[in-house]
């Protein structure tokens, strides 16, 4: 998840990466670096800290030149330091590599490189990677330049086991920068007299909307004008330029103090986004052309397992509610680290949904390919186009909600819950639903994006909620059903940008041990819309009041009443039917976390610890 900017061609090189790096920042933010080539010479700045820290180094100490390199990363290998700042370089110090991913051998070829004689500045991997390919450049006799560099790094890799998305240059071949990929995303911008590499395409959308995504294997050579790919396992690789669906205003942050309450606003439209040209009232159902199944081969499936990681697990919990509600299909929910380990029966007409936003998240992508190893059909719920799970996927729906730039998922989460709720639609019309039932579900669905607007005109109510309460040591969300889940991601939510440790937990498991915790000082946000287990949820908020803990209900508007009696503060959605209210009910909850991170100063876009995508195990 580091995030990683190359450039070559016409300009100059420090303020395109610079600019990349901070449209990449959100992938990882412990140090920073860049390394430019110019009259035979490469330079190298790095600093450990945010990408200003690297900018303030390079106004003090400036680098030039028309070709560079460049980092952000969050460690895998060896601590925050400056000297495990990438870039890093070979032993000859010509050679100078970034790199996003793990190289899990890189102990024993650490160790042979020593014994050969090799010096290391730091602990990380990526030097290891960078002698083991300047090693090979330096043994290899003819030329030296960019063919010579090409055979070194082919020769390097098929000694490495492990992950990598990796950029590098070398003084002997000043007119290219060259690419390779296995396992971490790398793409290449192409410009017009300059061509770029990013790990993401939001570091370049503001030079082109070229764009071609590296597969497992290929090796890209960069030039000015031109480029060429091959594949490390023989020959040339077919790719693919396609156009950049966002623009460069798409990944600015406008008016908004965070990227995160930008995504929080959009999922008005970005709802919309997720069902535009899906929903179909002439036959009252879901149109899911990329699912590329028949009907007849989807009612033929009998269990469906919904897999993912973090918010985007969250999202299929919702989902196997809403299937099983609106399809009677049964649903299992399987965290993706679990289940790529699991010994799980399989049966062969199981469907298997892999969720994910980036569509790069490791424990996704491994268990999609598990999944495909045991013959089952897999599709992807994505956003990111051309992602490695959405094009590994054997067809899919994409989420077009937009580049998610804050490292918390909002909009992602009730794009996917959407389409979640799309496919159950298609799989109960093909199934039991009647025309009628599926007009009405497309009635409900259409309302949604002004049912969230309304909700969002309560920001300043919700945050005035959260300041009362941003002292607190810890919070508890309570739900059931369908919003069972929402207290699982309202949780996280609150966990991950404020660092307040929050459960979520089903409201009927209060009594089963959670009760011992309810105090004065822990408030419980408990999520009653007026559904089917409302009155549950009343009797289970009266069991918190009576232990004097405070409360902050969502509820339904018009139906305050019998919350009122019991709860501190209430925050209230649009009346909706049961499967949607997780789309609605998630949104306070966005909201609730993201004021509190604020008021305590937290830094809400990228929260300590954590990367917008983990694309390590
Ligand atoms: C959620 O707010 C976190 N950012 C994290 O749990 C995230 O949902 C998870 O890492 C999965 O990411 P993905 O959707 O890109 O696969």
């Amino acid at each position: 998840m580091c995030g990683i900017v190359g450039y070559i061609g016409k300009n100059d090189a420090v303020p395109v990466l610079l600019d990349g790096l901070r449209r990449l920042e959100y992938r990882g933010y412990d140090s920073a670096g860049v390394a430019t080539l110019a009259d035979g010479r490469i330079s190298v700045r790095k600093k450990v800290g945010r990408i200003a820290n690297l900018a303030a180094l390079l106004a003090e100490s400036p680098v030039s030149g028309h070709v560079g390199i460049s980092h952000t990363r969050w460690a895998t290998h060896g601590g925050v330091t400056d000297d495990n700042a990438h870039p890093h370089s070979d032993q000859s110090g010509r050679l100078f590599i970034c790199h996003n991913g793990v190289i899990e051998n890189y102990g024993t070829l650490r160790d042979q490189l020593i014994s050969e004689g090799h010096e290391f500045k730091g602990q990380t991997d990526t030097e290891v990677l960078a002698h083991l390919i300047g090693k090979h450049y330096d043994a290899l006799t003819g030329e030296p330049g960019s063919a010579r560099l090409v055979t070194a790094l082919r020769a390097a890799l098929t000694h490495v086991v492990g992950t990598y998305g990796i950029i590098l240059m070398h003084a002997d071949a000043p007119e290219v920068i060259i690419g390779a990929r296995r396992g971490s995303p790398l793409m290449l911008g192409v410009g017009k007299g300059e061509n770029f590499f990013a790990s993401d395409v939001s570091a370049i959308v503001a030079h082109t909307q070229q764009a071609v995504y590296l597969k497992d294997f290929d090796i890209a050579v960069l030039g000015a004008d031109d480029f060429e790919i091959t594949s490390l396992l023989g020959g040339a690789s077919g790719y693919e330029v396609s156009k950049v669906e966002f623009s460069a205003e798409d990944v600015s942050l406008g008016e908004y103090p965070h990227y995160m309450l930008k995504e929080i606003y959009e999922q008005p439209e970005t709802i919309r986004d997720a069902m535009r040209g899906r929903l179909s009232r002439e036959d009252a159902t879901a149109k899911l052309g990329g699912l590329g199944m028949t009907a007849a081969e989807l009612r033929n499936i009998d269990r469906i397992i919904l897999t993912g990681c973090g918010t985007a697990a969250h999202a299929a919990m919702c989902g196997e509610y809403i299937i099983e509600a609106l399809a009677h299909v049964p649903v299992e929910v399987e965290f993706a680290s679990e289940f790529r380990y699991r010994q799980l029966p399989l049966p062969k007409n199981t469907l298997v949904f892999c969720i994910s936003q980036s569509g790069e998240t490791a424990d996704t992508l491994a268990a999609l390919r598990e999944a495909q190893r045991k013959g089952l059909r897999t599709l992807g719920i994505c956003n990111n186009v051309a992602s490695t799970i959405a094009r590994e996927s054997d067809g899919g729906a994409y989420m077009h909600a937009g580049p998610e730039i804050g490292v918390a998922a909002t909009k992602s989460f009730t794009s996917q819950v959407t389409i979640l709720t799309l496919i159950a639609l298609l799989l109960g019309r093909i199934r039991h639903l009647s025309t009628t039932e599926g007009l009405r579900i497309i009635d409900e669905l259409e309302a949604l994006p002004g049912k969230i607007a309304r909700i969002l005109e309560q920001s300043e109510h919700i945050r005035r909620i959260a300041e009362k309460y941003a002292g607190s040591q810890a919070m508890m969300f309570l739900g059931r059903q369908f919003n069972y889940p929402i207290a699982l991601e309202g949780a996280l939510k609150m966990k991950e940008i404020s660092y307040i440790h929050a459960s979520g937990h089903p409201s009927a498991e209060l009594k089963h041990g959670i009760i011992a915790l309810i105090t004065p000082e822990l408030p419980t946000v408990v999520i009653a819309p007026h559904d089917s287990v409302f009155e549950k949820n009343v009797s289970n908020i009266e069991e918190v009041r009576a232990r004097k803990g405070p409360i902050i209900a969502i509820g339904t508007e018009g139906h305050e009443e019998a919350l009122r009696r019991f709860a501190d503060d209430i925050i209230t959605i649009p009346a909706c039917p049961d499967y949607l209210s997780p789309i609605l009910t998630a949104i306070p909850l966005q909201l609730l976390a993201y004021h509190t991170a604020v008021k305590l100063g937290c830094d809400v876009d990228k929260p300590r610890n954590l990367a917008k995508s983990v694309t390590v195990e």
